[in-house]
């Protein structure tokens, strides 16, 4: 299921009258247990083995999920396959940079960690060998929590410059200033004023009031982020923005 995503991304950029052309990928969701066996009312999972009831089987009356997903399903590693695949042949000129917005990973409670890292990777090797010659600046999304920065900058090492890691590996947030060019990245990570164990957003109350009853017993049972500013994230932010602006990097 495509969800909203809580991502603040920052482009700043002098406009120089040139046109420039990028890709925005966002919200791939691969989910490893897509199955056309599921369908789409239910989590798109083969469950008919399963015992898990919680889960709806297969069902004549509902609509089959098709070899490259479903509507309603998260993503099947052939329809992410087939999306790069189309983004690798159609390659618009100038394509300068390409923008991963996060939520690559699908919400499956069961999956562990180091799973969870190595379907990332999957995903950031797909990504390295379709965009050859662009840089990816890659975010976390919400549902990319609870993997450890360090382990997930070791994947993305290849895109992010060492000064840009050493905020990634502690906090999850970075800044790449294009030297030759007159634009600046900024990647926020949102993920710092989640509850680790729920992915709620402890920032609005009414968010968690809206959830399932099982994520709202969860997050009642979860610390709420009293910190202003976790991981001193906006104050990062402000004088990120004030060196940018002092070198004339922010359009007005
Ligand atoms: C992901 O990577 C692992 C380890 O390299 C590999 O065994 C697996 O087949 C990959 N999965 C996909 C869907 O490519
Ligand atoms: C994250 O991984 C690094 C390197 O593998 C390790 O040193 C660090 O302790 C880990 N941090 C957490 C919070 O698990």
């Amino acid at each position: 299921m495509i969800r909203d995503y809580i991502i603040l991304l920052s482009w700043l950029c002098t406009v120089s009258g040139k046109e420039g052309y990028f890709w925005h990928i966002s919200d791939i969701h691969y989910d490893p247990s897509y199955s056309i066996q599921g369908n789409g009312n239910g989590r798109c999972w083969n469950t008919k083995n399963s015992a898990d009831i919680g889960h709806t089987r297969l069902n004549d009356k509902m609509p089959s999920a098709g070899i490259y997903g479903h509507y309603n399903c998260d993503s099947s590693w052939l329809l992410i396959e087939s999306a790069a695949k189309v983004m690798k042949a159609n390659p618009a000129d100038g394509i300068e940079f390409v923008l991963w917005t996060g939520d690559a990973l699908s919400r499956h409670e069961s999956i562990t960690e180091e799973y969870r890292l190595q379907y990332l990777k999957n995903i950031t090797d797909l990504l390295s060998h379709t965009f050859t010659g662009q840089f990816v600046f890659p975010v976390l999304g919400h549902e990319d929590i609870g993997l450890n920065y360090s382990q997930i900058a070791n994947l993305w090492s290849n895109w992010l410059p060492d000064e840009a890691l050493v905020t990634f590996r502690e906090n999850g947030y970075y800044t790449i200033e294009q030297r030759s060019k007159n634009y600046q990245i900024i990647s926020l990570n949102t993920n710092l004023w989640l509850a680790a164990n729920t992915g709620i957003d402890n920032r609005m109350p009414s968010q968690r009031a809206v959830g399932s009853s099982a994520s709202v017993t969860l997050a009642a049972a979860s610390p709420v982020i009293s910190d202003a500013d976790p991981a001193n994230q906006w104050h990062w932010f402000g004088s990120t923005l004030n060196k940018a602006r002092k070198k004339g990097k922010i359009s007005r």
